[in-house]
């Protein structure tokens, strides 16, 4: 049994709940314990992942029946279903016989077999048939089911909650839903590009928080993000709830052939607590970053593209990105050094530029020790 916050605090001589409150209110980060103890992390899987929407996929990749997703949450591997009755479902992506996946990869099947020992559920989630059945007694597939998760539709983004008891998706999104649908409105007509990855040897954590703040743009990102868009604190725009985190900025530097008149800018949304989307002008994307060890996380970033933007362009601003999350993935994976060393006990924020992060360690901090 994973102990519990206050168990784990004792074990590393952590402050309790309301010090590390006390921390955070003072502009402090979270003990560098939080970004490395094994125990924190499972204790993250169980009281944020396994209770928190995350983005799954796009509506395109589930928009006929038969058609199913492959994602997770956290540690929880899910699969989203588009049923032959038109609803969508989601399902922890395991088999009840041995555990094997259902899928790896996405596609389209009029139903979902098990690749191990053959086990087949319908769209629904129910075991149809098993292998050899008839000669277990006692066998009976219609009390066997994939267990479901929470599915929620946010314009054309799906997301996932392994908690099926979750509050709904559009009131923890709240704070932003207006701001967000401008993004969403203008990203509907844009096309998929690519998808870029990133593997991360720092905790998920760390890599949030950087997605949070854009006080590091004009150093770290001074030939890519922090070249194209204005990041001084006047122009850039933050603000953020318990949820939810906005920014906002202007358009710094374009190519010479581009007209500026009427280009909106950057926008971004962030929701407690891994998934984000963003917008400018020529590309947009969407993505999110998952845990997979105490020092380990992955991110994924779908990138769309403004159907009509100059390709030299785009290819610019597609390039742009990468650069810009490889410079983020490399400041986070030598934070992580710092974190380790035990040298300096938490981070000292900037809370003008960085508040987003007070804000997302208070979601950390409150899951926890809740
Ligand atoms: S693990 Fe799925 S059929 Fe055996
Ligand atoms: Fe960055």
């Amino acid at each position: 049994m994973t102990p519990t916050m206050d168990q784990i605090a004792e074990r590393y001589g952590l402050p309790d709940k309301g010090a590390v409150a006390d921390l955070l209110d003072a502009g402090r980060g979270l003990p560098v314990a939080f970004y490395s103890a094994p125990e924190i992390y499972r204790l993250e899987q169980e009281r944020i992942f396994a209770k928190s929407w995350s983005y799954a996929c796009h509506e395109s990749a589930v928009a006929k029946p038969g058609d199913y997703a492959v994602t997770r949450a956290g540690d929880t591997p899910i699969m989203v279903v588009h049923g032959r009755d038109g609803q969508l479902r989601a399902f922890v992506n395991v088999c009840k016989h041995r555990l094997h996946s259902i899928a790896e990869e996405s596609g389209n099947k009029p139903l979902l077999q098990c690749p191990y020992h053959g086990w087949t559920y319908g769209l629904d989630g129910k075991l149809k048939t098993a292998p050899r059945s008839d000669r277990e007694p006692n066998f009976d597939c219609s009390t066997i089911s994939l267990d479901p998760v929470a599915v929620e539709r946010w314009d054309q983004w799906v997301f996932v909650n392994p908690d099926v008891d979750a509050a709904p998706l559009h009131e923890v999104v709240a704070g932003i839903a207006d701001n967000a649908k401008t993004i969403n409105d203008d990203l509907r007509g844009y096309e998929f590009q690519v998808r870029y990855e990133y593997d991360m040897n720092c905790n998920w954590k760390l890599w949030a928080e950087n997605a949070v703040e854009c006080y590091h743009c004009p150093t770290l990102h001074s030939t890519s993000f922090g070249k194209t868009y204005k990041t001084s604190p006047d122009d850039y725009h933050v603000e953020s709830d318990a949820n939810t985190i906005w920014h906002k900025a202007p358009i710094e530097w374009l190519p010479s052939s581009v007209d500026p008149t009427g280009l909106q800018g950057f926008r971004f949304a962030f929701t407690f607590p891994s998934s984000f989307f963003a917008l400018d002008d020529y590309v947009g994307f969407v993505g999110s970053v998952q845990p997979v060890g105490p020092e380990k996380c992955w991110a994924f970033v779908d990138m769309y593209a403004r159907p009509g933007a100059d390709p030299v362009v785009v290819k610019e601003w597609l390039d742009m990105w990468d650069r810009t999350l490889i410079e983020d993935k490399r400041a986070t994976d030598v934070q992580q050094i710092g974190y380790n060393s035990g040298r300096v006990p938490s981070a000292r924020l900037m809370l003008d530029s960085e508040s987003p992060l007070q804000t997302f360690m208070r979601g950390v901090a409150d899951a926890l020790y809740a």
